[in-house]
């Protein structure tokens, strides 16, 4: 069922296929001119570094020398999985790759095609499998809606997740986390045992390109709920997490406590709200106490940027 995706992939094309996060945009990792097609397809900034997905440990020395060893003890506890680690490149990998930058990201997905996908055509560079702008595709439909009916996807249902990974730059101390997800602060920390830091987009110059872009928001306005937003539109889309439905708009979803379940759908509302054109999307804001769970902070993390973009 593969082998029509890896001929595909082995001569140099762009596949999108899925993640256990999202779905990506696959391209041989060694080819320049398949990298550059992922730029293109996506309408991407070349400044803005793709993750090259393995499917090994052995092949992480293919990328970089120097593996510290808080890192190697990542690898060992959260691989396969949704953490992407940022480590000092090999001067043979592509700057295309790496946006220039002297750095390569790298994440061993945990999904059972994308590994196979790399086992048979090697690593492959895979940004999210939407053009730029969009939000990060969860569902074959909003692959096809990017890129059209014939675009060539491996379909496999919704993705677990449905946030992306979370970016942890293990090239330099203390570590750093660019992007949170799944894999939360608090359990990197206890694992190596020392404090990481977190970047905050608006802190100076970016480390990581992707903060300092756009984020998508719908053309509905993303905002945090209050009573009285709520009480003023009845053309929104509400988001909650814990509070009743309390009105009678047919546009709510209630998650009562269930965060991953928020997690794998927010994608899919934000392009929603779009279809149904409508005019707010309004999310429970979340406690202190809440946002102490790494999906929680996550999602808040992606709520904040599509409000705030
Ligand atoms: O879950 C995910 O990570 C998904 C799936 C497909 O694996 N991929 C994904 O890729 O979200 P993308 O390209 O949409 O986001 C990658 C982020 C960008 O913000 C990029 O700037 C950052 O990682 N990044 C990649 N390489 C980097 C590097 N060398 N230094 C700093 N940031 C880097
Ligand atoms: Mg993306």
């Amino acid at each position: 069922m593969l082998n029509k995706y890896i001929k595909l992939l082995k001569n140099g094309e762009v596949v999108a296929f899925p993640t256990e996060t999202v779905y990506g945009l696959g391209a041989d990792a060694w080819n320049t001119e398949a990298v550059k097609k992922v730029f293109e397809t996506k309408g991407r900034p070349a400044d803005n570094p793709l993750i090259v997905h393995i499917s090994k440990p052995e092949m992480v020395e293919d990328f970089t020398a120097e593996i510290p060893d808080d890192a190697r003890k990542l690898m060992k506890a959260f691989w396969p999985g949704a953490l992407t680690l940022i480590f000092k490149k090999k001067t043979k990998v592509p700057d295309m790759v790496t946006g220039g930058l002297p750095t390569v990201a790298l994440r061993w997905p945990n999904h059972p095609i994308a590994q196979q996908l790399i086992d048979l055509s090697g690593p492959l560079v895979a940004p999210s499998a939407n053009s730029s702008g969009k939000p990060s595709p969860t569902r074959p439909a909003h692959v096809k809606e990017d890129f059209g009916d014939d675009f060539p996807l491996v379909e496999a249902g919704e993705t677990q997740i449905g946030l992306e990974s979370t970016v942890l730059d293990v090239s330099e101390s203390p570590f750093c986390i660019y992007r949170p997800g799944a894999v939360g602060k608090e359990e990197i920390e206890a694992l190596i045992n020392k404090p990481i830091t977190e970047s905050k987009a608006s802190a100076g110059t970016p480390k990581s390109p992707g903060t300092k872009y756009s984020h998508y928001s719908p053309k509905a306005e993303v905002k945090w709920l209050t009573k009285q937003a709520e009480k003023v539109n009845s053309e929104a889309l509400l988001l909650l997490h814990h509070r009743e439905a309390g009105n009678s708009s047919k546009n709510i979803a209630t998650y009562s406590g269930n965060y991953r379940q928020m997690a794998r759908e927010l994608y899919d509302r934000f392009r929603q709200a779009d279809h149904e054109n409508l005019k707010q999307v309004l999310i429970e804001p979340f406690s202190d106490e809440q946002l102490q769970e790494p999906t929680v902070a996550a999602l808040h993390n992606r709520i904040t940027k599509a409000i705030g973009s």
